[in-house]
């Protein structure tokens, strides 16, 4: 099995993939720290900051090609991964993708005010890529979990259940 979670930033995509890690025992990969790792960057503000946001959506198309034929395994993408379709092809290849929803709101209350992703630092603009990036995500789910009001573990039972029932109904 490949599970693939998205979902906007401050959906709880990291925490999520690290608990279903353990319940299913699969293998985790973290789709930021991958690319983090190959710029040679400390974080993803970094190669924002640096290299600018051109040079980590080329990175994060690289990842996503090298990931289309792993298997069992749980990938938590970026916010930002649905923006290009070829991403979204290659990581769907053989897999479930599961959209963590939440409304604008939750995200910025989960979101460190101190140290924001790179895209969360503007609330207006951040609220416009908000818009533009709900229906894409709902468009390359096979399952939505909406998670605004739930706690880590009932997301996560959420997610199990769903996924038996799309294995039993695919
Ligand atoms: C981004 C989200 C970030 C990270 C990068 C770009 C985005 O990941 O990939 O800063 O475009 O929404 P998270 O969604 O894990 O914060």
């Amino acid at each position: 099995m490949k599970i693939i979670l998205i979902g906007f930033m401050g959906a709880g995509k990291t925490s999520l993939a690290k608990l279903l890690r353990k319940t299913l025992s699969m293998e985790y990969i973290d789709m930021d720290q991958v690319i983090i790792n190959l710029s040679g960057r400390s974080s993803d503000r970094e190669i924002f900051d640096l290299d600018g946001e051109k040079k980590f959506r080329e990175l994060e198309a690289q990842v996503a090609k090298n990931l289309k034929d792993k298997i069992n395994v749980v990938i938590s993408t970026g916010g930002g991964v649905v923006m290009n379709k070829t991403n979204m092809d290659n990581l769907k290849t053989n897999g479930i993708t599961i959209y963590l929803k939440n409304s604008f709101e939750t995200s910025s209350t989960r979101i460190s005010k101190k140290n924001p992703p790179p895209l969360f630092r503007d609330l207006k603009k951040a609220k416009e890529l908000y818009e533009i990036r709900e229906p894409l995500y709902t468009s390359f789910a096979d399952i939505i979990i909406s998670t605004d009001n739930l706690k880590l573990a009932q997301i996560e039972a959420q997610v199990i259940s769903q996924i038996n029932n799309y294995e039993k109904n695919s």
